[in-house]
């Protein structure tokens, strides 16, 4: 098993890629802390996964509070002794709403959620995993990270900050062996993107260029490039962004 005795957080597991993480982890021998907001769905997919045989609590809260992030990091560490492996996937999508539409409440929720909760969320992880003098830390970003026609302007600008914050904590924490890489789905099916109401403008702007994209993926097909990266098999792999995208980024 390729995360045998590894002790992993996932954020946002009840939902689409962060529920395929977290039980292809727990398929992997990794013991894992299960966070969403979605206390229920969390519930659903921890049993499912100590009903396969794997290891799983649900640690479920509000990724943007700080007191969270603390309460994840002290919840890993005083059930299974350690944290080797953080993921950063919890997120919400803007709706494809265009900057001349963006209500400051609109912003700041994008950037509470998709910034700043896996930011504080890290930094109580690189303490511990600075003890340790091992970690592994994945964020998942979107190929919205990289360009500008994927998204809206707050998640656009979301995305792309946690590729910075990815490539610092990649840059400052080498001399810990602590590892730090980002992912770039395209376009995968889940509620993010079934249940979006796009912006009139934004779809407008938008719809043309749908034709440029792959074929939707199945959550698990991010899983799998995240298990790679979480693992020691990626143990001279830091500070890279991957895109999981079918080469849509090429077009
Ligand atoms: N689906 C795509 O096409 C796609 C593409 C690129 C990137 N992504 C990114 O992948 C990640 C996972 O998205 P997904 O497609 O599985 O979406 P999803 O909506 O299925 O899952 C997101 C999960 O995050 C949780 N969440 C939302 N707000 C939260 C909060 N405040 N605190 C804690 N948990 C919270 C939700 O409850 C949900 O379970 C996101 O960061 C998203 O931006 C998705």
């Amino acid at each position: 098993m390729r995360l045998e005795n590894k002790s992993a957080i996932v954020t946002g597991a009840a939902g689409g890629i962060g529920a395929a993480i977290s039980k292809l982890f727990a398929k992997e021998g990794a013991s894992v802390v299960a966070a969403d907001i979605n206390a229920e769905g969390l519930d659903s997919i921890v049993t499912e996964i100590t009903e396969a045989g794997g290891k799983a609590i649900a640690v479920p809260g509000d990724i943007a509070s700080e007191a969270y992030n603390k309460e994840l990091v002290e919840k890993a560490v005083s059930t299974y002794g350690k944290l080797d492996i953080l993921i950063n996937n919890a997120g919400i999508l803007d709706n494809l709403t265009p900057l001349h539409d963006v209500e400051k409440d609109l912003w700041d929720r994008v950037m509470a959620i998709n910034v700043t909760g896996p930011a504080f969320l890290s930094k109580e992880a690189v303490k511990v995993m600075k003890e340790q003098k091992s970690g592994s830390i994945v964020f998942v970003s979107s190929l919205a990270g990289v360009n500008g026609g994927r998204a809206g302007a707050s998640y656009t600008a979301s995305k792309h900050a946690v590729v910075g914050l990815a490539r610092s904590i990649a840059w400052f924490y080498e001399p810990y062996d602590i590892r730090c890489n980002a992912v770039c789905p395209g376009g995968i099916l889940t509620p993010l993107v079934t249940g979006l109401t796009p912006n009139d403008d934004g779809m407008k702007r938008y719809e043309p260029y749908l034709d440029t994209s792959p074929r939707f993926a199945e959550p698990e097909e991010v899983a799998t490039a995240i298990l790679f990266l979480a693992s020691d098999e990626a143990s001279y792999v830091s500070g890279v962004v991957m895109n999981v995208d079918k080469a849509w980024a090429s077009y």
